[in-house]
């Protein structure tokens, strides 16, 4: 069995891209279809109804592009919104960061100390907390919101004076002492490509980990479980959408997705009801 139609991939803004460029390298063969809700970014310092109505906007959207399966490559929406996401979206299975993200870390942890960075919502929701404990029971689990981060992460700001500053108070408090996580999960999708900033400070004897890989990893088993991938034998295209700028989305966008975005490749969509 096999199935031509495309995987959808959604976040709040362009941070998803780190787990699209995930995507692209493990599928090369599916076509991908990225929706970016640029306009209403950040999702992280909004309420979990917020967050949920926005996402299920964001992906019914999704649902007219005829795609197979639903990613939400965000972890705050991931964290507040996964099962009103699956129910809106049946039959369509949805596939959120979190767990991923969990599994990353319980993975890399060697003394299970683990520590997460997400934005404000992410934290205060307590998804990474419950997916780490349930993948490893009794791991330590410390997290803090590191929100001015997504912003950097959008403005380009990735490394130098600002970026740092802004890593070393975030960050500090999280590594002092003894008992200091020596496995950071970056959950949120906007982080990684601070990740060397963030390495600078914490010290080379953590490891950093995301939710791309896995995620990536993931989706794969999905599809196959399901019988849903692609037998194409061509690469996979990938299309860009956006509910802002696409002039913006594509220069910051490139940042994320390691080669470069046209503007004139992304589509300015409306998703708003009415
Ligand atoms: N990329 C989103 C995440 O992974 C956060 C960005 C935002 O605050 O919208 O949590």
């Amino acid at each position: 069995m096999s199935d031509e139609r495309p995987i959808g991939v959604f976040d709040s803004g362009i941070g998803g891209i780190t787990v699209l460029k995930a995507l692209r390298a493990t599928l090369p063969h599916e076509n991908l279809v990225y929706l970016g809700d640029t306009a209403r970014l950040p999702y992280g310092t909004k309420s979990a109804e917020t967050v949920t109505a926005y996402a299920t906007q964001a992906t019914k959207h999704l649902l007219g592009h005829d795609v197979k399966m639903v990613v939400i490559a965000c972890n705050t929406a991931s964290a507040v919104a996964l099962e009103p996401l699956k129910k809106a979206l049946a039959p369509i299975p949805v596939i959120g960061v979190i767990e991923p993200g969990a599994k990353a870390g319980t993975k890399a942890t060697k003394t299970g100390r683990i520590g997460v960075i997400a934005t404000e919502a992410t934290v205060k929701g307590g998804a990474y907390m419950r997916a780490i404990q349930a993948a490893m029971p009794g791991a330590e689990v410390t997290q803090a919101p590191c929100g001015l981060f997504v912003t950097l992460a959008e403005e380009g700001w990735v490394k130098g004076d600002v970026a740092e500053a802004a890593a070393r108070r975030y960050l500090a408090p999280l590594f002092k002492g003894r008992n200091a996580p020596d496995t950071l999960v970056l959950g949120c999708t906007h982080f990684p490509v601070l990740a060397r900033t963030i390495a600078k400070v914490v010290g080379k004897q953590v490891k950093l980990v995301d939710s791309a890989a896995t995620t990536a990893k993931a989706v794969t088993e999905a599809l196959a479980e399901r019988g849903l991938a692609a037998k194409r034998k061509a690469r996979g295209k990938t299309r860009f959408l956006a509910t802002d700028s696409t002039e913006r989305f594509a220069r910051v966008g490139g940042i994320f997705f390691g080669e470069e975005i046209r503007a004139r490749d992304v589509e300015l969509v409306d998703i708003m009801p009415g």
